[in-house]
């Protein structure tokens, strides 16, 4: 009890005055039109959505919804630019990828300000990590365009064609950099759809790609939902889709593929483990907690949202997260002190809302700081859960939000077959003082990236993918390459 006292007078005699980054130098265009064949194009069906921003539920712009005659301009588009394309020298297919990656550089503050807006997370992670990353990521492929050879010695790499790609919400901009820079440097042309609650980062992209003066029909952008999405993962003449999202549109995709001639990389949904030893340095190990499940509003397919915590060690960890928690401040996706920003839909955040109360239902105990919520908007306060155990559906299904399941273990090999216990496959974490033991659960868990006393780390440099349920094919370093490349 006494403790919590301390909680309740640290958050009281700590305030902080707002500091929201100016919004002054953002020019939003009331409507946006579809990207193809390097023109900005009004959709066929003369059909218009809207996005709005999550934090006060207010509209910010008209969005074209592309239908199947749209998408079949736009691959038509990338198919006649093809050739010209895939026949550049990889040098000069990099010097329009190097000047995308400066120009996202220079715009940095408009894309940042407009991907908090527009998405909810805070500026303080749009500013320092999706748009940096975005940036390196086109400046990283840029630098492979001219060197395939090095990449695949002896061979003889081939682009696939064109390229559909599907996108998320969850990191708008970062996701299209991910999606684009591999598949332009290895000389393919691409039709583009972004997620329909964050269009306009990727839209906003479309401006720079054409101001970088790229062929036309290189990259195509096509706005709308899951029927566009529909079209082009259907369209006769694609020959390759890449897809970010959740497992069950995964595996319809897959299913819509198979018996084509379509390649695929699957991108999915995961449950991670990130997983405490009584040796760790704890004070880290709970900020480490802290950024795998909060970051990004837990909308994150990697967050660390299954927590083992060694006995010995667990009530001391359980104690000092609650007490951070206690500090986390919620709120104004623009503020920069704001460590959670707004659930990115109201979709979404029923759906947060609904495992919430399955968790409670099940008998776990909820823990849930105070927090202020403005007015409007969707918002979730950081939440975990104890008492849970492996049969608990909030810690077998991806939840997508700041919600945390914790559970104890007392060895080794008991807690490798606790985190493997997932249908899915996408990343774990590991606190300890002893490098061996890092590397022993590196080889035995079934995740894709596992982190060493660290979480939520990205690398243009590093592949990143999944096992099981969270897909196949790795997006990043040398191998982000194959999957857009074939030998013949
Ligand atoms: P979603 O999978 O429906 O959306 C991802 C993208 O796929 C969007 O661009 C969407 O328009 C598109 N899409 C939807 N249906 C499609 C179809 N039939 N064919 C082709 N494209 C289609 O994800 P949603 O509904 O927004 O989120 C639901 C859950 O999915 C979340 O709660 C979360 O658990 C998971 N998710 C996982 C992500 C990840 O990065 N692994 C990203 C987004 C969601
Ligand atoms: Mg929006």
């Amino acid at each position: 009890m006494a403790k919590n006292n301390n909680n309740k007078i640290f958050k009281a005699s700590w305030t902080y005055d707002e500091a929201p980054e100016s919004t002054d130098h953002i020019q939003i265009k009331k409507q946006y039109e579809l990207y193809i064949d390097g023109k900005f194009t009004k959709p066929v069906k003369n059909n218009y959505f809207d996005t709005t921003n999550p934090s006060d539920g207010k509209k910010i712009a008209s969005i074209a919804e592309a239908s199947t005659e749209d998408v079949d301009k736009a691959v038509k588009a990338a198919r006649k630019a093809f050739k010209g394309w895939a026949a550049l020298s990889g040098k000069e297919r990099g010097k329009y990828i190097f000047r995308i990656a400066r120009l996202i550089q220079e715009r940095a503050r408009e894309f940042a300000v407009i991907e908090s807006l527009d998405g909810g997370k805070p500026i303080r992670e749009s500013r320092d990590i999706d748009i940096p990353l975005a940036a390196n990521h086109f400046f990283y492929y840029a630098g492979w365009a001219d060197k395939l050879e090095y990449a695949f010695p002896n061979r003889d790499p081939k682009p696939l064609g064109v390229v559909g790609q599907i996108i998320p919400w969850n990191f708008p901009l970062l996701m299209a950099a991910w999606k684009l820079a591999p598949a332009l440097a290895t000389g393919n042309t691409v039709v583009l759809k972004p997620a329909e609650t964050t269009s306009l980062t990727a839209l906003k992209l479309a401006e720079i790609i054409h101001e970088s003066g790229i062929p036309k029909g290189v990259v195509n952008i096509v706005t709308g939902a899951g029927e566009t999405g529909a079209s082009i993962v259907n369209h006769p003449d694609v020959n390759k889709i890449a897809f970010t999202g959740s497992t069950g549109v995964g595996k319809y995709i897959q299913k819509a593929t198979a018996g084509t001639n379509k390649k695929l990389t699957l991108e999915l949904g995961g449950k991670g483990a990130n997983i405490i030893f009584e040796d760790a340095a704890i004070d880290q190990a709970v900020e480490g907690i802290v950024n795998a499940i909060f970051f990004n509003q837990g909308h994150v397919c990697c967050a660390g949202s299954r927590l083992f915590v060694q006995e010995s060690v667990a009530d001391l960890v359980i104690e000092k997260l609650k007490r951070r928690m206690e500090t986390l401040i919620v709120g104004n996706p623009l503020d920069k002190n704001t460590d959670i920003g707004a659930i990115n839909s109201k979709k979404q955040l029923k759906t947060i809302e609904n495992y919430i109360k399955i968790g409670i239902n099940e008998g776990g105990e909820i823990y849930q700081p105070e927090c202020k919520f403005p007015t409007q908007g969707n918002w979730c306060a950081p939440t975990l859960f104890l008492n849970v155990s492996q049969s608990h559906r909030i810690v077998q299904e991806e939840i997508f939000g700041p919600v945390l399941a914790v559970q104890t273990f007392r060895t080794i090999d008991e807690v490798i077959e606790k985190a493997n216990n997932t249908p899915y496959g996408l990343s774990a974490g590991v606190w300890t003082e002893k490098g061996s033991k890092i590397f022993h659960l590196t080889q035995k868990l079934n995740a894709g990236v596992v982190w060493g006393n660290t979480f939520n780390k990205f690398d243009a440099t590093s592949p990143f993918g999944g096992y099981k349920e969270s897909g196949f094919g790795r997006e990043g370093g040398l191998h982000g390459l194959k999957p857009y490349v074939k030998f013949e």
